[in-house]
């Protein structure tokens, strides 16, 4: 058995999975939390094609009581030495037209969600040190220019904070807590709003106005998370590390 354990949130799709299956060149055994049993099926597949061990929780991340449990289930098994916290939707509409229940969904997936797991992840890291990597978003420093994120950026400002003072409160126990901002990512979140006819107009457009020219690919942002969850980054905590093709470098006034 691995010496050391990794968790991951939202691990059957997108960023979540890259980074389970790029964590297996650390040796961690991965523990993969999602809500959906089907990807993470294949997420555990890929782990083990990888060379890597694996084991799937389906876990919704809103419930307190799931999420105790995960933990409880865990600390049988190999330290936990990092937790990644990729569960996430985007839900939107501008702010004057958006359904309050929406609004409540995604500050309750993106926000709640995420503090379960930290609280839990600080809980078991308490004696022993570890790293928390939030998975944040340009969403929570900017307006987007595409409009509507009044949901998803409050969520992720959120997420900005809490980043910021679990850091400070948690550093005297060598708990090391940052996250990463990713821009544009070829993963089903990124098209969830929109038809397939127009996101292949709209993965243009987007290429186009981010400096470095195009989408990342969901591997390019797990090798951040990496860093960020390894001892390669000892002394890095309480920073939003972008990982976004330079788009927060950028103000779209070209004249
Ligand atoms: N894709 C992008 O362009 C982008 C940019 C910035 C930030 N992000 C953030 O990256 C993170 C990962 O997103 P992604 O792009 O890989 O999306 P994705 O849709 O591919 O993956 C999100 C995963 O979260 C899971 N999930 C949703 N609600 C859950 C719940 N209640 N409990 C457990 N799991 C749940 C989904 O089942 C899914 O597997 C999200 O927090 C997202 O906000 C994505």
């Amino acid at each position: 058995m691995t010496a050391t354990a990794i968790l991951v949130s939202g691990a059957a799709s997108g960023i979540g999975r890259a980074t389970c299956v790029l964590a297996v060149r650390d040796g961690h055994h991965v523990h993969a939390v999602d809500l959906d049993p089907d990807g993470l099926c294949e997420t555990v597949e890929l782990i083990g094609a990888a060379g890597g061990q694996a084991t799937a929780h389906r876990v919704d991340v809103t419930a307190a009581d799931q999420v105790q449990t995960l933990f409880a289930t865990i600390g049988d098994g190999p330290r936990l030495a990092g937790v990644f916290t990729a569960a996430g939707i985007d839900r939107g509409g501008p702010a004057d037209e958006l359904d309050p229940t929406t609004f409540r969904q995604v500050l309750e997936i993106n926000t709640t969600g995420t503090f379960l797991i930290v609280q839990q992840a600080l809980r078991a890291m308490k004696a022993t040190g570890g790293s928390v990597v939030l998975c944040c978003s340009p969403a929570a420093q900017v307006g987007f220019a595409a409009g509507g994120a009044t949901a998803y950026g409050a969520s992720k400002g959120a997420i900005a904070s809490m980043t910021r003072t679990i850091a400070v409160d948690y550093a005297r126990y060598g708990i090391r807590v940052n996250a990463v901002l990713p821009g544009p990512t070829e993963t089903p979140l990124m098209w969830a709003n929109v038809t397939s006819a127009q996101s292949a107009a709209l993965r243009g457009q987007i290429a186009g106005e981010v400096p470095l020219g195009r989408l990342a690919r969901p591997d390019e942002i797990a090798e951040c998370v990496l860093w960020l969850l390894s001892d390669r980054s000892s002394f890095t905590t309480g920073s939003l590390v972008g990982c976004d093709g330079g788009v927060l470098a950028k103000s779209s006034i070209s004249a």
